[in-house]
C-alpha cells in the first residue's frame, strides 16, 4: 500500500521491452498482413504505453479502440468480479481484432472481455499481453501472444500501477516492501 515504504528494482529494461515488441510486431503483421484494417483495442488502464508502443510498430492499418475493464480495487487482491466500465467506441461484427493487455494475472480480465467481444461476432480475435504471470492463474487462459514470462512478483511501470502510481516508468520493476523504521 502507497503508506507502506517500497523500492523499485528494475525487472524488465526499457531496451528490452522495445527489442521484444519489434519480434511481436513482426510475428502480428504475419498474421494480419491480409486484413483490411485491424481494429486493436486497449484495454485501460494498464495497456496505454504498450499499445502506443505496439502500434507504431506494427506497419499495417489499425484502428484504435479502447475498453476499460476492472477486475482490482486501489489494492493488490484480485477479485472474481469483472466489469466493463468503457466499452469500445466502433463496431467489431465482421472485423480482425487484436486485444491488447499489459499483464495477465489470474485471467479473469481477458477471459471476460474476450468472452464479451466474441459476442459481437468479430471475424478473428486475437490477444497480446505484454507481461503474463502463470503462476497465478485461475482461468485456463493464454494470450495468443506474450511479451514475458514473470515470476509472481508484484510488478509495475509501463503503464502498470501501484495504487495508481508508477505508470509512468519506462521499465518494468518489482516492488520491494521495506521493514518500517523503528527507530
Ligand atoms: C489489471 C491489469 C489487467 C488485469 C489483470 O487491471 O491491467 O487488466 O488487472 O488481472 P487478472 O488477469 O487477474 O484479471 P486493473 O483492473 O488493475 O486496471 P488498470 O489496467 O486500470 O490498472
Amino acid at each position: 500500500m502507497p503508506h507502506q515504504n517500497y523500492v523499485i528494482d528494475e525487472m524488465i529494461s526499457a531496451k528490452a521491452i522495445a527489442a521484444r515488441i519489434e519480434d511481436l510486431a513482426r510475428e502480428i503483421r504475419k498474421e494480419f498482413k491480409t486484413t483490411d484494417k485491424l481494429v486493436v483495442v486497449g484495454l485501460l488502464r494498464g495497456s496505454f504505453v504498450f499499445i502506443a508502443d505496439l502500434v507504431r510498430e506494427l506497419d499495417l492499418p489499425v484502428e484504435v479502440d479502447f475498453l476499460e475493464a476492472s477486475s482490482y480495487g486501489d489494492g493488490m487482491e484480485s477479485s472474481r468480479e469483472v466489469r466493463i466500465l468503457k466499452d469500445l467506441r466502433g463496431q467489431i461484427e465482421g472485423r480482425d481484432v487484436l486485444v491488447v493487455e499489459d499483464i495477465v494475472d489470474t485471467g479473469h480480465t481477458l477471459a471476460h472481455v474476450t468472452k464479451y467481444l466474441m459476442s459481437r461476432k468479430p471475424a478473428r480475435l486475437k490477444t497480446i499481453a505484454l507481461l503474463d504471470k502463470p503462476a497465478r492463474r485461475e482461468v485456463d487462459l493464454k494470450a495468443s501472444w506474450t511479451g514475458f514470462e514473470i515470476p509472481d512478483e508484484f510488478v509495475v511501470g509501463y503503464g502498470i500501477d501501484f495504487a495508481q502510481r508508477n505508470r509512468n516508468l519506462p521499465f518494468i520493476g518489482k516492488v520491494r516492501f521495506e521493514e518500517p523504521d523503528k527507530s
